[in-house]
């Protein structure tokens, strides 16, 4: 059984609001994720992790769903989520903070999870040249063939993500991302294709750049 987890249980600091539940070109912002996961055969059942205030918000899906209370920080939230799916194999993180992530990006990573990785993580190659700075000063230039952005869905076995967290739970071990917990397991993690448009709507300005691009979707779509 395959188990996609939406996170939308943050508060959304740094937008100013919960930005999950902003208005996009007429939906909300989670709900965008919500459409494109239904669409995944691969998916049989979709966690949505919410605020505890917000457990009762009106949701609607064409694939079978439940929603749990998300927790203060994410990694707690996706511990959360991943308590609430003893019954899966494959479990899909995603960030309902990114809007854009496609069909490909949740379809490659379930694949190559099925083929034998432990994890799969969306990422693209940096573009830019990235350099280590401390205290102002240029420590290193970083090899920019093997530099990665990192985003979501992140995909991976479910027994081993559900050890690596009890693990970073024991430890104290706290990670951006999911896979870093399972990196530290030593675990096998390989990336599928993201993209510069699967961004993650982080600060205010982000939404004006969101816009642009979902009134140019809508009209391609028609
Ligand atoms: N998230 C969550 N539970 C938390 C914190 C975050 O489910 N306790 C989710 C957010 O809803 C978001 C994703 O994790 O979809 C990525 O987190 P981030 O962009 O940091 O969102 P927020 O935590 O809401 O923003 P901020 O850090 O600015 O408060
Ligand atoms: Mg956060």
């Amino acid at each position: 059984m395959v188990v996609c987890i939406l996170l939308a249980a943050g508060e959304g600091k740094r937008f100013g609001t919960k930005k999950q539940f902003v208005n996009l070109c007429g939906k909300r912002l989670l709900d965008f994720s919500i459409r494109t996961v239904e669409e995944i055969p691969d998916i049989d059942k979709i966690v949505i992790v919410l605020p505890k205030e917000d457990i009762n918000l009106e949701i609607t899906s064409k694939k079978e769903f439940i929603k749990i209370e998300g927790g203060s920080e994410r990694q707690e939230s996706v511990f959360n989520g991943l308590l609430a799916i003893k019954e899966a194999e494959i479990v899909v993180i995603h960030d309902s903070a990114r809007p854009f992530a496609t069909k490909d990006m949740f379809m490659e990573g379930i694949k190559n999870v099925k083929d034998g990785w432990d994890g799969s993580i969306t990422a693209y190659k940096s573009v830019d040249t990235v350099k280590k700075v401390i205290d102002n000063q240029i420590m290193e230039t970083l090899n920019r063939e093997n530099i990665y952005i990192v985003q979501t869905p992140q995909t991976f076995k479910y027994e081993k993500l559900l050890k690596a967290h009890i693990n970073a739970k024991e430890k104290d071990i706290k990670g951006t991302d999911d896979s870093y917990l399972m990196e530290v397991m030593g675990y096998k993690i390989t990336v599928n294709q993201g993209s510069f448009l699967n961004f993650k709507i982080t600060n205010p300005e982000d939404i004006l750049l969101a816009q642009c691009i979902c009134n140019r979707f809508s009209k391609e779509d028609g």
